[in-house]
């Protein structure tokens, strides 16, 4: 199969044929931030997080295909300003008392906040209000800090296949519901993958609080981004 030839930033790089630019970027050791893509889901491009330019036009980059010649701009600042007021409104539009939160030090929106220096917010706080549902024998859905990626909803199904997180209404109303049924029976090891899969503190395990101690997690040592030549990804 030919590879695709295009750039980033000038960078001379290669794709396989179907590559999203995101997936192409990291196969040449390029770091774009992403929040609602995950590997081995179907990317949505829903939290623009990962936009990029090409001749002018914006596109989330996570969705879009390499095509050849293409020429992607990734750091323009103006770029990495619109990315930095994103993860701005994410963080005013939830409750994210990151300093609490058993997620802190493996939350990849407060990851995405220090590597863009967030310092004071440009937008008001909405202080939310929504309700925290317990009612599952082994998670807790704390949806003050949910920021509506959708990775749940995609990645978490029961053995027949069914959805066990669903998103309700649209828009800026959108809710993660979770089937109490489905989540009763929930093993371990699936509580586990839905705890990892959220990227903020939104799906945690119960009574497993803090069993990594803090300082010893995945941005405690090593920024967001900074392992992409590894290949390792985020
Ligand atoms: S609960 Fe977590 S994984 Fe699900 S939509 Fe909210 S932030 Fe994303
Ligand atoms: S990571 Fe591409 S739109 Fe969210």
């Amino acid at each position: 199969m030919s590879e695709i030839r295009f750039t980033i930033d000038g960078k001379a790089c290669l794709a396989e044929r179907g590559q999203t630019i995101v997936e192409a970027a990291k196969a040449n050791g390029v770091y774009i931030p992403v929040l609602c893509n995950y590997e081995a889901l179907k990317p949505v491009g829903s939290c623009r997080i990962c936009t990029v330019r090409v001749a002018g036009r914006y596109m989330a980059s996570c969705t879009q295909p390499v095509t050849e010649g293409m020429a992607v701009e990734n750091t323009a600042p103006d770029l990495e300003d619109m990315r930095k007021s994103l993860i701005e409104m994410l963080f005013v539009e939830g409750n994210h008392f990151c300093p609490s939160c058993e997620k802190s030090g493996n939350c990849e929106l407060q990851a995405l906040g220090y590597r863009y220096k967030m310092m004071v917010p440009r937008f008001p706080y909405l202080w939310p209000g929504r309700a925290l549902l317990a009612g599952s024998p082994l998670l807790m859905l704390e949806r003050n800090r949910c920021v509506q990626c959708l990775r749940c909803v995609r990645g978490i199904t029961s053995k027949a296949g069914r959805k066990v997180f669903a998103a309700v209404e649209r828009g800026p109303h959108v809710t993660i519901e979770i089937d109490p049924k489905l989540a009763a029976k929930l093993s371990e090891e699936e509580a586990r993958r839905a705890m990892d899969i959220c990227p903020v503190g939104a799906i945690l395990r119960k009574e497993k609080g803090f069993a990594l101690p803090i300082g010893q997690r995945k941005f405690d040592h090593t920024p967001i981004g900074s392992d992409i030549e590894k290949g390792t990804g985020r």
